[in-house]
């Protein structure tokens, strides 16, 4: 199951690309506008720390299905590695989906808010949906529901498409979508680092080593140094 970074800033991502296993980042336009900076170098700056294998997501700004084209080509040519378009499932996006495919470039089909719209995204030839799971829910809907039912129909219906669960307000969506047989969730940097913010871990990391100075003195600072 991947774990991906759902942000475009660079101290956060080396961050967490040194610290947690992660799988690729994804951005969107409003991520990317957020660092104010040159889009292009900044992403290759992305690439550069996260290497060449993992997936990298961009996603187009275009309206018509033409432009989304021309953008994801053009998103290809400029950027190294393992990259995956990202088109929002409008109908103008599915047809884009459908061209891509025939090119072979890989895409993600995004602003996911119905089972409906992964169907049809899926069956276009996206290689990944993403559900909006915290947008579905402040919408009052069910945004775990919808994830569950995705998971159901590509099951059922032999859908090789992959389930990145996306838009996340807390770990315990999170962790509902993970249980839900997603292949995978994007999530901001500080909702990953969330998934280890348990206070009990440090109290009882203190403990043990407050045993183990106890008995083998002050110089016991690890097992090398302890006689
Ligand atoms: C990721 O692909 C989406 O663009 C992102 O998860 C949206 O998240 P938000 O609802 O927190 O903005």
């Amino acid at each position: 199951m991947q774990l991906v970074i759902d942000s475009a800033n660079i101290e956060k991502i080396k961050y967490l690309q040194e610290y947690f296993p992660i799988d690729g980042v994804t951005t969107n336009p409003t991520i990317i506008v957020k660092e104010k900076k040159p889009f292009l170098p900044l992403l290759q700056e992305i690439r550069d720390i996260i290497g060449n294998e993992k997936e990298l997501f961009v996603q187009t700004v275009g309206s018509q299905a033409e432009e989304m084209v021309k953008e994801a080509q053009f998103i290809n040519k400029e950027l190294s590695g393992n990259i995956i378009v990202k088109i929002p499932v409008t109908t103008e996006g599915i047809k884009a989906i459908k061209l891509l495919k025939e090119q072979g470039i890989r895409t993600l089909a995004t602003t996911v808010y119905t089972p409906m719209s992964a169907y049809v995204a899926a069956k276009a030839g996206a290689e990944y949906v993403a559900p909006y799971v915290n947008r579905i829910d402040n919408l009052t809907g069910n945004g775990i529901q919808v994830v569950k039912d995705i998971v159901t129909i590509f099951k059922q219906h032999e859908l090789s498409c992959k389930l990145l669960g996306a838009s996340f307000g807390n770990v315990q969506q999170i962790q509902q979508v993970c249980l839900a047989g997603a292949e995978g969730i994007t999530a901001a940097p500080e909702l990953i680092e969330a998934m280890l913010t348990i206070p009990s871990v440090d109290a009882n990391v203190q403990q043990f080593k407050d045993d183990w100075l106890a008995l083998y003195g002050k110089g016991a600072i690890n097992l090398m140094e302890t006689k």
